[in-house]
């Protein structure tokens, strides 16, 4: 996954084109690069590496032109290096190209174009874009680009400009984002609105197949054949200020913060004036479509897919629809026993991981109906699934997801007692116990927030280990595996999840004398359980943080330490214990001084398989 990034108007793009990369560095940052147009030149800098590297050769080499092309790059084919950084050229720098996304038939037309006597300079498959544009070129950039395109396959974001046809660039999308700003004697385009914030809030969200024509002075949409479609622009209502840190150290801590906002605005308007009920007017599903659902498969990648698992719990306790919850990548290549009965519903943050996407569209294919949870609106998946229920977490910013998982929790639960309501499967008082409960949470979740000074101390201790474990039963288990990913993704601390009864059939093994183990304890009904395992381990000497209901006194005896959360009901005790977990995965990555934002080998948002 890359970000781009395009400008043209008045200013020094270079300033422009850098601060827009700055805002899209959370998709790739093993290099970066930007091409300025001036005077009939095109001058390109690249640098390996971090954006700021490229900064510090601009301010030594500044490229002057108010008109370029910038990207910042996550490694797909080729090493991060100089040669693989974009943007890329043909034989002679007539023509720049960014790419984010695969171009799958390169090898072939690598080959050809090496036969017809043009030189690569790189090992990527983007440079095939440059070189093909250098055969098909008209005279004109438009319609050398819809030539170009009809011989590429694959998924792909691309700006282009051309030497010989200034004063203007050409976005073009297909499975890959891209939006495009509209100024006043100025445009832009990037792959994700926060480059754009700075500048506009006004902004086209190209759709799949569709291309921009971008001129200081005005932007025209095509498709992919070069044929004019009329599109409606789009007013970003987010803060630009929600996209920076807000005085926070890093992006992850800020958004932990935010979570009891982004749930109370995920609540807002789907719970009834009475408080009784939930209300989900964005779904088209009709009442009877609801009851007709025989069978729910859940499907998605990482935090995503933790989140799902607690998704069915929910449903089907409330609902009595029984739910499957599948990794998308492992989903999209088997072939599952679904009838026409079955509801698909796909949980992504960004709503562009690739085998999310995949499964979405072969769910779409087989005819089955598509519900998608997801945080970004104009998303691919937000636009392609029947239906929609938005996670209004604003920008997450930071790799590890944080405020994407809770408010997925949120859609969830509501999704769970709505369709409860449609199929009358919970008691009302069942549904309005939910829904208070729900509605209380903010409260909570700033509550549990001020355990943080203590967290901090905690993982401080803990990071001085290799490894961790996280225990739970029946729920709790499922955030123990949130909790378990969170940890390993930004400290780089071998973690483990498992559900602890099953404990002695190996893992017990690897318990030794002071290895920290973070103990989940809320499930009610498997309280008792959960302790003699607890004291199983605490039996081979590991060190044990209890995380439990407040009120709970009984569980020191039995643990090293005790981080106390509000009582809520049971079913929501996900939403109490993922917030210590987070912080105590921050805390131990600070602690051993990683990047904590930017974890390594890791991108914010997969759109590669
Ligand atoms: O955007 P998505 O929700 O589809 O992303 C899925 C995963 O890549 C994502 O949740 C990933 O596991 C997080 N970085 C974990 O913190």
């Amino acid at each position: 996954m890359c970000g781009i990034v395009g400008y043209i108007g008045p200013r020094q793009a270079q300033d422009v084109l850098l601060d827009g990369l700055s805002k899209l560095e959370y998709r790739g940052y093993d290099s970066a690069g930007i091409a300025v147009y001036d005077h009939g030149d095109i001058q390109v800098a690249k640098a390996v590496g971090r954006l700021v590297g490229l900064a510090d050769e601009l301010t030594q080499h500044p490229l002057q032109g108010s008109q370029g092309i910038g990207h910042t790059r996550w490694a797909t084919h080729g090493r991060p290096s100089e040669d693989n950084a974009h943007p890329h050229s043909g034989c002679a720098s007539d023509f720049v190209v960014v790419h984010n996304g695969i171009i799958e038939n390169y090898m072939q037309l690598r080959e050809d174009l090496e036969a017809r006597g043009h030189h690569f300079s790189s090992e990527t498959d983007t440079e095939v874009v440059a070189h093909l544009l250098e055969e098909y070129w008209t005279g004109e950039l438009v319609s050398t680009v819809t030539n170009v395109l009809k011989e590429i396959r694959g998924a792909y974001a691309l700006a282009i400009m051309a030497k010989q046809d200034p004063g203007k660039l050409v976005a073009v999308r297909k499975h890959s984002p891209l939006v495009i700003g509209l100024g006043n004697g100025e445009n832009f385009c990037a792959s994700d609105i926060p480059a754009l914030l700075q500048y506009t809030r006004t902004v086209y969200i190209l759709a799949e197949g569709e291309m921009a024509v971008i001129t200081k002075d005005a932007v025209e949409c095509l498709d992919l054949e070069g044929n004019p479609i009329q599109k409606q622009p789009f007013e970003v209502t987010w803060d630009a200020v929600a996209a920076e840190k807000g005085g926070y150290e890093h992006y992850m801590l800020k958004e932990i913060h935010e979570q009891p906002k982004a749930v109370r605005d995920t609540l807002s308007g789907r719970i009834s004036e009475d408080g009784r009920h939930v209300l989900l007017p964005e779904l088209h599903m009709t009442p009877d479509e609801l009851r007709n659902i025989d069978r729910i498969h859940i499907v998605a990648c990482g935090t995503s897919y933790h989140a799902g698992l607690v998704g069915k719990v929910a449903i089907e306790r409330l609902a009595r629809v029984p739910v499957d919850v599948e990794i998308a990548s492992e989903y999209r290549y088997r072939d599952p026993i679904v009838s026409d009965r079955t509801l698909i519903m796909v949980i992504s943050q960004s709503g562009e991981t690739a085998d999310t996407l995949a499964a979405l569209r072969n769910a779409m294919a087989r005819g089955n109906q598509v519900l998608a949870i997801t945080n970004v609106l104009g998303s691919s998946v937000a636009r392609e699934a029947d239906d929609v229920i938005v996670t209004w977490a604003g920008p997450e910013i930071s790799v590890a997801s944080t405020k994407a998982y809770t408010t997925q929790l949120i859609a969830l639960y509501l999704f769970a007692g709505y369709l409860a309501q449609a199929r009358s499967t919970a008691n009302d008082d069942v549904v309005a116990e939910l829904v208070r409960e729900l509605s209380s949470l903010p409260d909570k979740l700033e509550n549990v927030l001020e355990a943080a000074p203590l967290i901090q101390s905690i993982a401080e201790s803990f990071s001085t280990w290799d490894d961790a474990f996280f225990l739970g039963r029946g729920l709790d288990y499922s955030v123990a595996l949130e909790g378990a990913l969170k940890y390993k993704e930004i400290s780089y601390i071998h973690a483990e999840a498992y559900p602890a009864g099953e404990l002695k059939h190996g893992t017990l093994a690897l318990i030794v004398d002071g290895v920290p183990v973070v103990a989940l304890l809320t499930q009610d009904e498997l309280f008792d359980k959960m302790v003699s395992n607890v004291k199983e381990v605490k039996a081979r000497d590991a060190y044990v943080l209890g995380i439990t209901w407040v009120g709970n006194e009984e569980i020191t005896k039995s643990v090293d330490r005790v981080l106390y959360v509000p009582r809520t009901i049971a079913f929501l005790a996900p939403l109490m214990l993922v917030i210590p977990l987070q912080l105590l995965a921050y805390y131990a990555s600070v602690a051993r001084g990683n990047d904590v934002d930017k974890p390594r080998n890791l991108a914010k948002s997969v759109t590669v398989e």
